[in-house]
């Protein structure tokens, strides 16, 4: 727990490590999060496979120089082979295989072109999934691009910004404060916001945002007016100052590409906007709020279940 923001750093559920693309077969990728060293591959078979990095013989990082051996991994050090379920298969050199050569593996999930992993206290199952997303596979919506800023900030902190509704105007320009609206359903969270905006040629639009949230890692945001964008909204701890913020865009296939691209640029760069106040800010246990602003105690309450 950092002195600055007094919340456990790492929550339940799942969090987004990688983008498929970062994941070729074969491929063995060293992985940092939730304050732990980890090693991603993709065995021979396509499947993703996420263990705790250090060997259990002599503590060499199976994501540095580590080879993919089938479903498994062969250590670099000794060549001792680990199935993606975390088991060791094979000693080169012995017969016997000590009952104790076992690393920890984690659940993980290819959903859309993210890998997840689900990160829990102990060895907890998963207690939701994340749901697929129909965009990414309908013909009428195309990808678009992806983003990682790394902040020095608190998972928690990254979500209230959605449910903020006073520093859309004060951090990103946005013409009038809007509406949100916050509700919770078990894991799930979803808020509302209807946003005034410039639009092309000096209209004035009327958007609006609406954040679905599964777990504290792993969010859907579309946005309506100007443009029609969809973007997953995922965020990650790394240890107990960092985390990792990606953002993954979807456009409508066919009308205008270009105010999708255009929203989606303003998009990233309102994320811009905001990393200086949460890199420098504290943490505010009982903050003192403003009228319209209760959403930010209801995401509160939501993430608890989490912390
Ligand atoms: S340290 Fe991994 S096989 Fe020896
Ligand atoms: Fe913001």
């Amino acid at each position: 727990m950092s002195a600055r923001i007094p919340l456990p750093p790492f929550p339940r559920g799942w969090f987004q490590v990688a983008s498929s693309e970062e994941l070729t077969p074969g491929a063995v990728v060293p992985l940092r999060a939730f304050g732990r060293d980890l090693v991603m591959f993709r065995t021979q078979g396509g499947e993703v496979r996420i263990l705790d990095a250090y060997c259990p013989h002599m503590g060499a990082h199976l994501g540095v120089g580590g080879r993919v051996e089938q479903d498994g991994i062969r250590c670099p050090f000794h060549g001792w082979v680990f199935s993606g379920e975390g088991a060791c298969v094979r000693i080169p050199y012995a017969d016997t295989i000590p009952p104790k050569a076992k690393i920890r593996s984690w659940e993980a999930r290819e959903r859309d072109g993210l890998i997840l992993v689900h990160h829990a206290p102990g060895d907890e199952p998963p207690s939701f999934e994340v749901p697929p997303l129909a965009e990414a596979r309908s013909a009428a919506w195309s990808f678009h691009m992806s983003r990682r800023w790394r902040i020095r900030s608190h998972v928690q902190e990254a979500l209230e910004n959605i449910v903020d509704p006073a520093h859309l105007v004060a951090v990103h320009g946005i013409l009038e404060w809007p509406r949100t609206e916050v509700e919770v359903d078990g894991h799930v969270i979803r808020a509302r916001s209807t946003v005034r905006q410039n639009g092309p040629g000096g209209r004035v639009v009327d958007g609006v945002i609406t954040w679905e949230g599964h777990g504290m890692g792993y969010g859907t945001i579309r946005f309506t007016g100007i443009a029609e964008v969809l973007f997953v909204n995922a965020v990650t701890p790394i240890d107990e100052e960092l985390i990792d913020v990606r953002v993954a865009f979807w456009l409508p296939s066919d009308g205008s590409q270009r105010l999708g691209q255009a929203l989606a640029a303003e998009i990233c760069r309102q994320i811009e906007e905001d990393i200086p106040i949460w890199e420098n800010k504290i943490y505010r246990p009982q903050p003192v709020l403003s009228a319209g602003e209760k959403g930010i105690m209801t995401l509160r309450k939501w993430s608890s279940q989490f912390l």
